[in-house]
């Protein structure tokens, strides 16, 4: 299932919050008219990652059971709710689901981090 694919999916250009206000891996709630859209963002060496907050293994957010998402050596993503991880770079799958977090395309406009297009 793609982004896109949530009737809650924001418009491309939709404000998500201040770009320096993302740091370490955070969940929050991107609120348009056509919904509540669950997203992850994950500050890295490479810049802002963002996904879809859903574990592909059961759909449940990743921090189910708390905010502790981030792997000590700082490459995965954890759930928190069955220990699933993901690379955080990509969002691929490194053990616990049958599938990848979804990316969200996000990009930086002034000081504000945006949707970007699909
Ligand atoms: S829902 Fe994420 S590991 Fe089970």
């Amino acid at each position: 299932m793609s982004w896109t694919d949530y009737r809650s999916a924001p418009a491309p250009g939709t404000v998500i919050c201040p770009q320096d206000q993302v740091q370490g891996v955070q969940a929050l709630t991107v609120e348009t008219e056509k919904g509540k859209f669950p997203l992850l963002l994950a500050a890295t060496d490479q810049g802002i990652r963002a996904y879809v907050n859903a574990c592909p293994h059961q759909y449940l957010p990743l921090n189910y059971r708390g905010d502790q998402m981030l792997s000590a050596d700082g490459t995965n993503l954890m759930c928190t709710a069955h220990g699933a991880r993901f690379d955080i770079h990509s969002g691929q799958v490194v053990e616990g689901a049958d599938c990848d977090l979804d990316p969200v395309p996000v990009r930086v406009e002034g000081a504000m981090l945006v949707i970007g297009q699909p």
